[in-house]
């Protein structure tokens, strides 16, 4: 099983702060964004890493994590997104990288308080179609929200105006080889972006995709809010490490 990490994208949304940055080199609490996504695949054993990034900054990332020793790693694989052409268009920049094995996929702007060691482990001995992992959460409006019947996701819908439910779909994917010929087929959203949601609903089409629900927090950093409550969010758990962490979701859940 291999990790792939997607960092591109010009992060517009966090102007000024992307100005002269790229957004995964912004601080959550006491450490750059990038961190936690790296730190996230290596408590689940992997130790084969990809990290698609973009952008003018793309050297910083080198100069930041260079071959991952501070992770405990020999080896940091880096790739470069021209432009800003959708996670989808980043993730098919890995299709080398992967080499037919399995992968998991982290968005490098998600930051969650669980470890994803068992279900990459699941994935890895008998994973065949994809997995996503989802969270209820207070404004599934700003996400791909999951509709979720007998026990089976049968579609997402990508930002809909009225969610179907509250649960979104995390940006932590893990998916076998199938993911490459599925963004190969592919077209343009409304927005000009290859989006993760039609993969996930190309899975779901060909009855290949399971989901289990993520433990402990969650939250992206897309927003100056979320930016914010992922620092706020780490913090408490530095304070108040372990046993406090379900209480710690539940004001999370309460945004
Ligand atoms: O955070 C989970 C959500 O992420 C999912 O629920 C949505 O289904 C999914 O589309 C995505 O939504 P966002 O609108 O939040 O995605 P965003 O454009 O902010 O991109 C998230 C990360 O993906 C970003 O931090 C870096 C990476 N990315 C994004 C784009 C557009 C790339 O590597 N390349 C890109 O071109």
């Amino acid at each position: 099983m291999k990790g792939v990490i997607l960092a591109g994208g010009l992060g517009t949304r966090l102007a000024p702060l992307t100005n002269v940055t790229n957004k995964h080199l912004l601080p959550v609490y006491d450490r750059p964004m990038i961190y936690y996504p790296v730190q996230a695949l290596v408590d689940a054993g992997i130790r084969d890493i990809l990290l698609v990034t973009g952008g003018g900054n793309a050297g910083d990332f080198l100069r930041l994590l260079g071959n991952g020793a501070a992770f405990g790693l020999q080896h940091i694989n880096y790739t470069y997104q021209k432009g800003e052409g959708g996670i989808a268009a980043a993730l098919r920049l890995a299709e080398h990288f992967a080499d037919g094995e399995p992968i998991v996929v982290i968005l490098g702007d998600n930051i969650f308080q669980a470890s994803i060691r068992r279900f990459v482990q699941r994935f890895a001995r008998h994973g065949r179609g994809a997995k996503i992992l989802l969270k209820a959460v207070p404004d599934p409006e700003r996400f791909g929200v999951a509709t979720v019947r007998h026990g089976r996701v049968i579609a997402i819908t990508e930002k809909p105006t009225r969610p179907a439910s509250d649960l979104i779909v995390t940006g932590i994917y893990l998916y076998d080889a199938q993911v490459f010929e599925i963004i190969n087929t592919l077209k343009p959203s409304g927005r000009g972006e290859l989006e993760i949601t039609d993969v996930n609903n190309a899975y779901i089409a060909r009855g290949q995709m399971t989901y289990d629900r993520l433990p402990g927090w969650w939250t992206d950093c897309g927003t100056f809010e979320s930016l914010l409550r992922a620092s706020q969010l780490v913090a408490r758990g530095h304070r108040r490490p372990a046993r406090r962490a379900v209480r710690g979701e539940r004001l999370c859940a309460a945004g």
